[in-house]
């Protein structure tokens, strides 16, 4: 990995603000930002992790955890929000037995909230890879992420 972490960095030499751009490439080659990865690029920088994690944490575009296979998305929008955006959160939540961020631990999905899809008409809405689903309920959410799971992780 560090021979890897060093070509990135030496992409964006001598660039000002070249950290945000190091930090997406990393995100980019390995799908999120690991303790390793953090580690190198603290060691090659010559900065303490505890500043790239301090402006990592800043911008929600990066993941500390390795993404599941799926991605669900939940948009907590206010037009999804005022839909019962957080109702359907918290049913994924428990379906999957997982916090938003954090990924299942036979790595099938991952789970993150959004502010909103631009379908906010659709409202409340999730998301599972590209696929949209709209005017959601608990009771879809429930078959939906099943039919992810009894295909080995497909839609049908
Ligand atoms: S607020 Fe959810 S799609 Fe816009």
């Amino acid at each position: 990995m560090k021979s890897e972490i060093k070509k990135i960095i030496k992409l964006f030499k001598d660039k000002k603000g070249a950290l945000i751009s190091i930090l997406q490439e990393v995100q980019k080659k390995y799908g999120y930002l690991s303790s390793e990865a953090i580690s190198a690029l603290a060691e090659e920088l010559k900065i303490s992790e505890n500043e790239i994690y301090g402006v990592a944490t800043f911008y929600t575009q990066f993941k500390f955890t390795k993404p599941g296979n799926h991605q669900v998305k939940v948009c907590l929008g206010t037009a999804c929000h005022v839909r019962g955006g957080h109702g359907i959160m918290e049913t994924v939540e428990r379906q999957l037995n997982i916090k938003h961020g954090e990924t299942t631990k036979d790595s099938q999905f991952s789970l993150e909230r959004v502010a909103c899809m631009g379908c906010c008409a659709l409202a409340p809405v999730m998301v599972v890879d590209n696929d949209i689903f709209g005017k959601i309920t608990s009771t879809k959410v429930k078959n939906i992420l099943n039919d992810y799971n009894r295909n080995g992780g497909k839609k049908q």
